[in-house]
């Protein structure tokens, strides 16, 4: 019979917790992991599971069996069917114990019971693993496990690695194998990108976890100060030798473990491992981030983290860092959707991603993340702008500002597509890497491809420690503070306002350039009560949602600075409200669009007092005259636009190529009205995840 095979890719999310003498009743541990899972809910999932010790010895110091139990459906469900099942005690202490939990949303297979995470080994759950990514070989080692009678009991991709985690612990050539080495063996098996974290009935107490391509963080908690602040890297090299027809590997060369534990005769510690730090904030502020490759291994409540090669490059420790973000920060607030809550955030987004970086009395720009390398950025032949959806877009809206502060030629490229098509880089290019999380499988890969060709790589994204943040010689923090709704808002705008005071930073010294860069400058100090004010337009746009939200379709149309607005504004309605939605060029228009105009098509036009106000004045005209009906957005007193308007929504004027951070704000706020009022889930889109850890 043929198998078919999930491919479990970035839906999911980790969570896991283990106690080291804190003592911990099952309810208590439930509730860490269940609260964990809810944190990472806005990231869309569709089953939910998690694996906890059943009880073992009398005095329930160590955890025996393996509970596993999953669901498919919200994670509520699951916290509820199981206090209803009340298959355990959850009364019961633990002193030590580790616990796993996971999110899984089905992209390719169905969401149920079997195909959600943890997975596991055999019947008596001796190994089982939860699992961020995609297992690209599991076929071949699905095949070369059935062949050792392996039964698979799910679709996944992610099954495989429990059940060979098990096949190398039975033929293990020592008894002593430890828990970390065992997870060592197995990784070296996986192709693919993956954040795993392991659980045993065999290494009670213990935890493993690793990374490769898909992120993964472990936070410290201790009322002891902790041992140390950096975690030296255990390096483990191999050395091949024949013995008779076999192949022994030998570990030729190990150092006493260098731990993480905290000082003190009791060392009590909790930690947390999660796919992203909201898991965890609440619990500790101390984190430390996995590199691709580190093996992480908590034993005894020592956290030690070892490597199997060392690279050129590689740091010798893990720093514990201390995050600044706050709970409340990634809370709702008073808003019906963290979406609305972040549209309404952006005059202080906006300005926290000033602050510090532009001085508005000397019109001088800081930006301390490239100070560094400022001098090799100067000399470089071109730029280009890499990115996928809003962040290509924060490119696409700054590339003519930044050719005309910069006098470079700037390319702006899909990540996907500049792969596709293996783009001739050069080692005098600059390209910037634009990322909301981070983390995006396309333009992390697009990086590694520049990189590898010798471009200097600076990196534009909102999450410090993301793997983009990392891998980038250098960089602009957005600081638009943490973006939960999947559609982004005011991590465009953030993009954008980094963007342009890299084009202000670039002309610094050009005498001719003085003039504009002030307008510029004075134009970003006034950005914030502008955003204010757009936003007051809010109940109109409400208004407008409810005439539109009936429709199918709806028409974005513009061009200059504002043909970033159109393809950003049609992203966030089609997200969202699954409406179909265009962002159309106006200068396109007669090339083929202006097919689809008749007086039912709702039509936005874009049309500001900048250069392109006359041609977007005929694009108008056109479209009245094949009795569109055009929703214009305008500048405020635009009579000219008027005269040809179904409806207006007037925008205070700023300068040229600042107007897109208010053209784009009456169409995130439209777009959510429209998915409101349809009935949709704004945070949680179907089928989309706020981060795309895969191809
Ligand atoms: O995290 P990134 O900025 O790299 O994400 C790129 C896109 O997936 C993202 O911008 C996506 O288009 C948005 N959800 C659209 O609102």
């Amino acid at each position: 019979m043929a198998i078919q095979i999930t491919v479990d890719e970035e839906l999911l999310r980790i969570f896991a917790y283990l106690n080291y003498r804190v003592p911990r009743t099952r309810k208590e541990i439930f509730e860490t992991l269940i609260k964990g899972l809810q944190r990472l809910e806005y990231r869309g999932y569709d089953s939910a599971g998690i694996a906890i010790d059943e009880d073992s010895d009398k005095d329930h110091k160590n955890g025996g069996r393996i509970c596993l139990f999953r669901n498919r459906g919200k994670v509520k469900a699951l916290a509820e069917e199981l206090y209803k099942q009340k298959l355990l005690d959850f009364d019961t202490e633990f002193e030590m114990h580790f616990a796993i939990a996971h999110t899984r949303w089905a992209t390719h297979g169905v969401p149920n019971e079997m195909n959600s995470h943890p997975h596991r080994s055999d019947k008596n759950n001796e190994f089982v693993v939860v699992h961020n990514g995609i297992i690209t070989n599991y076929k071949d080692l699905r095949t070369f496990l059935e062949s050792k009678n392996y039964e698979f009991e799910s679709e996944t991709d992610t099954e495989v690695i429990p059940k060979l985690t098990k096949y190398v612990y039975d033929n293990r050539e020592s008894e002593d194998i430890g828990f970390s080495t065992l997870v060592e063996r197995v990784v070296q098996q996986l192709e693919g990108a993956f954040a795993l974290v392991f659980k045993s009935s065999r290494f009670p107490g213990e935890a493993v976890a690793t990374r490769r391509g898909s992120p993964l963080l472990i936070g410290v908690h201790s009322k002891y100060k902790l041992a140390t602040d950096q975690i030296p890297i255990l390096y483990r090299t191999y050395n091949n030798s024949k013995s008779g027809s076999t192949t022994k590997t030998q570990r030729i060369e190990t150092e006493n473990v260098k731990c993480l534990h905290p000082i003190g005769e009791e060392k009590t510690v909790e930690f947390y491992l999660a796919s992203d730090a909201s898991a965890i904030i609440e619990h500790t502020n101390r984190v430390i981030f996995l590199e691709d490759d580190d093996i992480a291994a908590v034993a005894d409540g020592c956290l030690s983290i070892h490597r199997v090669e060392r690279s050129v490059g590689d740091l010798a420790s893990r720093a514990i860092h201390t995050l600044q973000m706050e709970l409340h920060q990634i809370m709702k607030g008073n808003f019906s959707a963290f979406m609305q809550k972040e549209i309404f955030e952006q005059p202080e987004s906006v300005v926290n991603t000033l602050r510090g970086r532009v001085n508005f009395e000397t019109n001088t720009v800081v930006l301390g993340g490239l100070k560094d390398h400022l001098k090799e950025i100067k000399r470089c032949r071109r730029l280009l702008l890499i990115g996928c959806g809003t962040s290509y877009h924060a490119a696409v809206a700054t590339r003519q500002v930044l050719e005309e502060l910069t006098e470079l030629p700037v390319m702006v490229e899909l990540a996907s597509d500049f792969l596709d098509r293996n783009t001739p880089i050069f080692r005098d290019d600059v390209c910037f890497f634009i990322s909301q999380s981070g983390e995006t499988a396309d333009t992390l890969m697009a990086l590694r491809y520049c990189k590898g060709r010798g471009a200097l790589t600076i990196g534009v994204t909102n999450t410090v420690g993301s793997s983009i943040s990392r891998e980038t010689d250098c960089g602009v923090h957005i600081n638009a503070g943490p973006e939960i709704g999947v559609a982004s808002t005011k991590a465009y705008t953030s993009q954008f306002v980094s963007l342009i005071m890299f084009g202000l930073l670039m002309s610094e010294d050009r005498i001719s350039m003085q003039q504009r860069r002030k307008e510029i400058i004075t134009g970003l100090q006034s950005l914030p009560d502008l955003i204010k004010e757009v936003l007051s337009l809010d109940e109109k746009i409400q208004l407008l949602a409810r005439e539109l939200f009936q429709h199918k379709s709806l028409l974005v149309m513009g061009r200059g600075y504002h043909y970033a607005t159109c393809l950003e504004g049609a992203l966030k309605i089609k997200e969202i409200t699954y409406m179909h939605s265009e962002g159309i060029l106006a200068g396109e228009l007669k090339h083929g669009p202006l097919a689809l105009i008749d007086k039912l098509m709702p039509v936005i036009m874009v049309v500001m007092r900048d250069p392109c106000y006359t041609k977007c004045q005929n694009a108008l005209q056109q479209v009245a005259a094949r009795q569109g009906r055009p929703i214009i957005l305008c500048a405020k007193n635009d009579e000219e636009s008027m005269k040809f308007a179904y409806k207006t929504i007037e925008i205070p004027h700023s300068v040229d190529c600042l107007q897109g951070i208010l053209s784009v704000i009456p169409l995130q706020l439209l777009s959510f009205h429209l998915a409101v009022l349809r009935g949709y889930d704004v945070d949680f889109p179907r089928n989309l995840a706020k981060s795309v850890t895969v191809e």
